[in-house]
Formats: C-alpha cells, sequence, structure tokens
C-alpha cells in the first residue's frame, strides 16, 4: 500500500498547500509584500514587510522594480513573481513547522550573500507567513508556537514621542527621541504611561506655538535646533503627565547618525558645523549627566567602528549602547562586535537579515554574549504585529514600535496588551531591572 505523504514525514505536521504573494501599500503609501501560506490543516494566514529609510549599507537587499511608471519605481512586482514563482513552489509540500529546513531553503534559492536576488522583501515575507501558518495550524497563538510554554515576558517599549532625521524632513537632526516606562508594573500600564506622555507633549507644543503634526513613527516633529530642545520637551511632558522623569519614564535616543555623518565628521545640528567623534561622545556624555537617558542607539556611523569602541569605553557600563545599521541583524558584525567591545545591545528588524531562523540566531548569540536585544518595527510598517509576539516568544525584553499614534504603530500596542491580557498572571514586566538607571534626573 502508498503511504500517504504525511506518514512518509513522520510526525502528522500540516504540510504547506499554497504561498501566494501580492502588492499590498505600506504606511507611507507605498507598495510593499504580503505573503499568504496556507496549510493542509485549513490554516491560512498572512504577513506583510515593512520597510524602512534610514537603512544600513549591508541591509539584506529589498527588491523594487524600478520601473518609473509604477508607483515612481517603488513596485515590488519582481519580489511578488519571485514569491509566486520560486520559493512558493519550492516550499509547497513541507512540513509548515520545519521552520528552518524553509529558511534554508529560501536562502539557498536566492544564492547570493545578501538576498538580492530574490528580495529580501519576498523572503522575509515567506518566512514570516509560514510561521504564522504553523501557529495556526498547531491552534497556538504566535509567541506561545514560537516561544513555547516559557514565553512570558513583555517587551519594555520604547516610543518614540519626537522624530527627526530622515522620518520627519526639517524637523531635528536626531531621527528618534523616545520615552520608555520602566517605572510600570506591567505592559498595559506602560502603554498608558506612554500615551498620556505623548498627549501632555501634543499639549505643550500646541501652548508653545509649536507644529502638531507627526512623521512616519507617529511622534511629533516640530522644528527643533538642538537635542537639548527635544530632551526637555520630553522631561517637561513626563512631568505635565505626572509622572518622575527617570524613576517612571525614562528617555532613549536613536540619533541614526549615518544620517549626519560626512566625509569623517558628524554634523549633529546642523549642515555647517561638523562634529568629531571626541566631540559626539563628549555631547551624548553631557545629555546622559543632564537627562535621565537610558538607551542611546546609532549614536555613530555604521563604517565608524573604532568611534564605537571609544563610545562604548566611555558610556557602555552607564548606558545601553544599542547597534542598528552597524550590525544589521547580522550575526556576522554581531560577532566582530563582540570581539571588539562594541556596543552592549543589538537591534533586531527581521527584513534586516531576511528570515526568521537567522534573526533567531542573532537574538540568541547577542543574549549569549550578554547583549541587549531590542526588537523592531521599520519607519514604513502595515497593520502586522508579528513583532509583538515575537518579542515575547523571544524574551527580547524590549521593543521599539513608535509612538502612541497611528494604526500601524498602535496595533502593536493592542497586540502586546491582548498577549498580557491572555497569559494573566503569568505575565512578566521587566521594567527598570533592565537597565543602568540614572540615579538623578536633571542636574
Ligand atoms: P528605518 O529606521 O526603519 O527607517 O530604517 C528605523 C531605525 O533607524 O531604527
Ligand atoms: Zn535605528
Amino acid at each position: 500500500m502508498i503511504k500517504s505523504l504525511e506518514s512518509l514525514r513522520g510526525n502528522g505536521s500540516p504540510l504547506i498547500e499554497a504561498v501566494h504573494a501580492r502588492e499590498v501599500l505600506d504606511s507611507r503609501g507605498n507598495p510593499t509584500v504580503a505573503v499568504t501560506v496556507a496549510t493542509s490543516s485549513g490554516a491560512v494566514e498572512e504577513a506583510m514587510v515593512p520597510s524602512g529609510v534610514s537603512t544600513g549599507a549591508n541591509e539584506a537587499v529589498e527588491l523594487r522594480d524600478g520601473d518609473e511608471r509604477r508607483y515612481g519605481g517603488k513596485g515590488v512586482r519582481k519580489a511578488i513573481e519571485a514569491v509566486n514563482e520560486i520559493l512558493g513552489p519550492a516550499i509547497e509540500g513541507f512540513e509548515v513547522t520545519d521552520q528552518r529546513t524553509i529558511d534554508a531553503k529560501l536562502i539557498k534559492l536566492d544564492g547570493s550573500a545578501n538576498k538580492s536576488n530574490l528580495g529580501a522583501n519576498a523572503i522575509s515575507g515567506v518566512s514570516i507567513a509560514v510561521a504564522r501558518a504553523a501557529a495556526a495550524s498547531v491552534s497556538l497563538p504566535l509567541f506561545r508556537y514560537l516561544g513555547g510554554p516559557g514565553a512570558a515576558t513583555l517587551p519594555v517599549p520604547m516610543m518614540n514621542v519626537i522624530n527627526g532625521g530622515k522620518h520627519a524632513e526639517g524637523a531635528l537632526a536626531f531621527q528618534e527621541c523616545l520615552i520608555v516606562p520602566v517605572g510600570a508594573p506591567n505592559e498595559a500600564e506602560a502603554i498608558r504611561y506612554g500615551s498620556e506622555v505623548f498627549h501632555a507633549m501634543g499639549r505643550i507644543l500646541h501652548e508653545r506655538g509649536l507644529q502638531t503634526l507627526v512623521g512616519d513613527e507617529g511622534g511629533y516633529a516640530p522644528p527643533l535646533d538642538s537635542p537639548q530642545a527635544a530632551l526637555d520637551l520630553i522631561v517637561a511632558a513626563i512631568e505635565r503627565a505626572g509622572y518622575r522623569p527617570g524613576g517612571d519614564v525614562a528617555i532613549a535616543l536613536d540619533p541614526a547618525a549615518n544620517n549626519f555623518y560626512r566625509d569623517g565628521k558628524y554634523f549633529p545640528l546642523s549642515r555647517d558645523r561638523s562634529a568629531s567623534v571626541d566631540d559626539m561622545i563628549a555631547l551624548y556624555t553631557d545629555l546622559c549627566d543632564r537627562y535621565p537617558i537610558i538607551s542611546l542607539e546609532d549614536g555613530l556611523d555604521e563604517s565608524d567602528w573604532s568611534g564605537w569602541q571609544k563610545l562604548t569605553e566611555a558610556l557602555g557600563k552607564r548606558i545601553q549602547l544599542v547597534g542598528d545599521d552597524i550590525f544589521v541583524t547580522n550575526v556576522e558584525f554581531l560577532q566582530r562586535a563582540i570581539a571588539e567591545g562594541v556596543a552592549n545591545a543589538i537591534l533586531i528588524k527581521v527584513n534586516q537579515i531576511g528570515t526568521l531562523s537567522e534573526t533567531l540566531d542573532c537574538m540568541t548569540m547577542a543574549q549569549q554574549a550578554g547583549y541587549g536585544t531590542v526588537i523592531s518595527h521599520r519607519s514604513g510598517e502595515t497593520e502586522d504585529t508579528t513583532i509583538a509576539d515575537l518579542a515575547v516568544a523571544t524574551g527580547a525584553r524590549q521593543m521599539k514600535t513608535g509612538s502612541l499614534s497611528r494604526s500601524e504603530r498602535t496595533s502593536k500596542y493592542n497586540r502586546l496588551m491582548a498577549i498580557e491580557d491572555q497569559l494573566g498572571a503569568a505575565a512578566r514586566y521587566p521594567g527598570a531591572k533592565l537597565y543602568h538607571m540614572p540615579s538623578t534626573g536633571r542636574s
């Protein structure tokens, strides 16, 4: 008697029956990839791929059509075709829970070092849709499927309430000024603290006659001429909302220094006033002395490894130093960082590297080396909430998903609250325990 395919495969796990991709829009109104995976158990799940603009040079390549007649060249039909004609057919019949074999197949089919043949947008769409379909096939919430019974720690959110840099042209050179509700007792309260501070800031801006429009990640984007002005506003907003700066709500920065680095010099304030690495370190040290800053991401350019080393020596024992553009969720760069004493935490973005398996490997390496991990959205997002589940599943303990406005941002906060609700008494919120807390607020 001929055995069924399922019995030949051994454990009867549901199989991938169909994979289909199509073009959808992200939060900036640009096209992106949506992938649907259907399995033999009847599960049908979709993933939508986000897209950054403040990207690292070594990120996996996002494939765009370059056909100016469609979406100004930003169409993703080539990536869609790669899914529908190559990646999808190649994994049909695979056990949907066999994520590593599937991801290895996707990587092999692309064949390049940086996913430039078929596109990291095509590959990450399939990889994430497979995980979502697998969770649904075995009737588990995604965080539980990926993380197992031990997954119960919610991430401390880093909420980007002042947008600048490439996410808000004409505003501050620093890309992100974030609030971190370290003193909240749980996730839902952390989100409430964040929302109240965000609205307090709106009122303060209004009173001062400053613009209250928001940038790409939903934070306010007033025209400010210095990081100090942004930090003063944040401290005022924290106080106005009735919280203690530092104790209840601390501050994090992502200057995204790549974007103001030219010819070996930094331009953190204006185009005509340059700063050396030592000036930058002095600036950050001064900001840490004066404000309750607990985390600094991409304080220096991605190519400035010696500068990063100095920065880590100067501030690495005092605050969290997060590498985003410099590490691009890639074990090769993280390995070098660990060896050279660069940074003490890493930002994690699935589409920076391309597959879920590679992302998990990178997080494992970071966690084993004692590096902090921050799961992150992109500035161009969708209603997909996978990163919220991923943050809980991996015990990342920190997550960056924008401000407290715009549904592509709040959908992730809403998902975190749903997970916390589902976990009930088992839910944990790490809060201040994660950081070296500044002993004072402003001096
Ligand atoms: P991006 O930026 O999503 O525009 O690349 C986000 C970040 O720098 O953290
Ligand atoms: Zn960043």
